[in-house]
């Protein structure tokens, strides 16, 4: 026989014996291996959230709301109280104030609003990882199964959960109809979604640069803005959109060499 028709046999015998160790134990008829849920990431959401800032012991709450818009590559996370937020906090004195906050994302730049004082500043573009979320920051995320998910009212529903690998792992929650539950940035910011106050219908003013915002304001030199441009310190900034150029460090400017030996110390 040509050696083609041993192998031919060869696989013939060894087929079943492979589709067996491959199947459940036993049954002749195993039940094909059910496909792990996605992670769904919505184009278009706006959703309430709670969030918990740990650092050690220490643990600050504020609320907020998640307004996301790919379509017009815009997004704004507001947050009642901003000083425990790293990009928020982390601003010259803003780090002493309690203040409402928002990060504006809008043409390829991040905004800090901080909208009772009528402050703004330009954070930085998407060119040094300011940028919009991907909405497939998650698609590599590693499925970690169904359990019972306590949500902040008291109830307890099914959750599926994912973890995303950044700098750090994220943990993501969703309901099983793939409503936002979670993203825990571990090991601190813990961010709980409003599962009734999901709406897909966007207040559009709310993602336009207020009036009183000079957008060619920087942030302060000691600040996240200043240092996230010339280090990715933040697990999510992995997920930015486009990706960060690869580091340009030019002698010529000033700004980084300054923020590198200011760099304020971040709460990790
Ligand atoms: C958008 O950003 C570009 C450069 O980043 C700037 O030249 C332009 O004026 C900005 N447009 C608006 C409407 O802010
Ligand atoms: C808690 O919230 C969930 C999701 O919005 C809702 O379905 C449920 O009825 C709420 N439970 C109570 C006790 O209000």
């Amino acid at each position: 026989m040509a050696s083609s028709s041993w192998l031919l046999v060869i696989l013939a015998v060894l087929a079943p014996v492979m589709m067996g160790a491959a199947g459940r134990h036993g049954g002749p008829d195993p039940s094909p291996v059910p496909a792990e849920p996605a992670f769904a990431w919505s184009l278009v959401f706006a959703q309430e959230f709670y969030e918990e800032f740990i650092y050690g012991p220490f643990v600050q709450t504020t609320t907020g709301v998640y307004t996301y818009d790919w379509h017009s590559r815009r997004y704004r996370v507001d947050r009642a109280n901003g000083r425990f937020d790293r990009y928020c906090g982390p601003n010259g004195h803003k780090i002493f104030e309690d203040t409402p906050c928002s990060q504006l994302v809008v043409n390829g730049t991040r905004y800090m609003l901080y909208t009772d004082k009528r402050e703004c500043c330009m954070c930085c573009d998407d060119q040094h990882g300011c940028g919009i979320l991907k909405p497939t920051w998650a698609e590599q995320a590693k499925y970690a199964g169904e359990a019972p998910y306590v949500l902040r009212n008291g109830t307890t529903i099914q959750a599926h959960s994912w973890v995303v690998k950044g700098n750090q792992d994220n943990v993501v929650y969703e309901a099983l109809d793939g409503t936002l539950l979670e993203i825990f940035q571990k090991p601190n910011d813990r961010q709980v979604f409003d599962p009734s106050s999901l709406t897909h219908k966007l207040d559009k003013s709310v993602l336009e640069l207020p009036d009183w915002c000079d957008p060619t304001k920087p942030c302060d030199t000691l600040s996240t803005c200043t240092a996230v441009q010339h280090a990715p310190i933040f697990s999510l900034m992995d997920f930015i959109w486009p990706h960060k150029q690869q580091q340009h460090t030019s002698p010529s400017s000033p700004s980084s060499s300054c923020a590198s030996k200011n760099r304020p110390s971040l709460p990790s």
